[in-house]
């Protein structure tokens, strides 16, 4: 797919350019995949952020964007909530969602001072202008490109005037079923055009935009990609033009 290799400017044709994708086998297999896994992934990565100073640093440089008291939205936290767990020790009001609700049983039952919630990004229930910052770390990597745009649009809602937006993802150009130990897990990777064109489009500027490669040898071993956003002006869906 070359979609992505120019920055792209929105028209009517190419408002069909997503990948199709079958949502519901999609939605499922990360269910199974993560609801599965929930103890394993508690156990190897709760702590991952002590051995990850890019990272710690990222979220660091990140939070000092964000004011004091602040509310703050961690999606698809997982069984390890490590962001989560980051941005409550910095003295943030922090709630964090994920699909798997075993996932988020076993977050709920590890750590205190996080409000822990079973919930899809994709069908998120909260009041408009309710956060200062969302963090998304590994997670919008599940969500179909048909799908993507809608999420957008519900965290330039979601979040306050100027609430920042921190995204990690997998870099490259691929989107479909990652196979391991029997299960199936929908994921796809992202380039960095492919993200501006997100940020910009739906009322968002970038603030910083990395790309870092694989730097641990104990990680999964791919380029990823670090993104910091502001939102800069409320999305309007009936003012958009083609
Ligand atoms: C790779 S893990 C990332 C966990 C954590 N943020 C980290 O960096 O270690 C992806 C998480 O996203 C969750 N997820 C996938 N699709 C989701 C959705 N539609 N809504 C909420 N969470 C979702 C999965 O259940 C999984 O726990």
């Amino acid at each position: 797919m070359v979609l992505f290799s120019q920055p792209i400017k929105p028209d009517k044709s190419k408002t069909k350019r997503w990948k199709k994708i079958d949502l519901e086998k999609a939605k499922q297999s990360c269910v199974n995949y993560y609801d599965a896994a929930h103890q394993d992934y508690h156990d190897q990565y709760h702590d991952e952020l002590s051995v990850k100073p890019y990272d710690k640093e990222f979220l660091t440089r990140f939070s000092t964007l964000i004011g004091k008291d602040a509310k703050v939205l961690d999606i698809g936290c997982s069984s390890s909530a490590q962001q989560a767990q980051f941005f409550r020790d910095t003295g943030f009001q922090t709630t964090s969602i994920d699909l798997s609700e075993k996932c988020i049983a076993t977050a709920k039952a590890s750590f205190k001072g996080i409000h822990f919630l079973q919930m899809d990004m994709l069908a998120m229930n909260f009041e408009s202008d309710t956060f200062d910052a969302v963090n998304a770390f590994y997670s919008i990597i599940h969500i179909p490109d048909e799908k993507i745009e809608g999420l957008f649009i519900d965290l330039n809602r979601i979040l306050k005037p100027n609430g920042k937006l921190a995204i990690a993802v997998h870099a490259g150009n691929y989107s479909g079923f990652f196979e391991e130990n029997g299960m199936s897990v929908f994921y796809q990777t992202y380039t960095k055009d492919k993200l501006k064109y997100l940020i910009d489009k739906f009322g968002f500027r970038i603030l910083e935009i990395q790309e870092r490669q694989p730097i641990y040898d104990f990680e999964f071993q791919t380029v990823r990609i670090y993104l910091m956003a502001e939102k800069i002006k409320t999305f309007e869906p009936n003012k958009i033009s083609f």
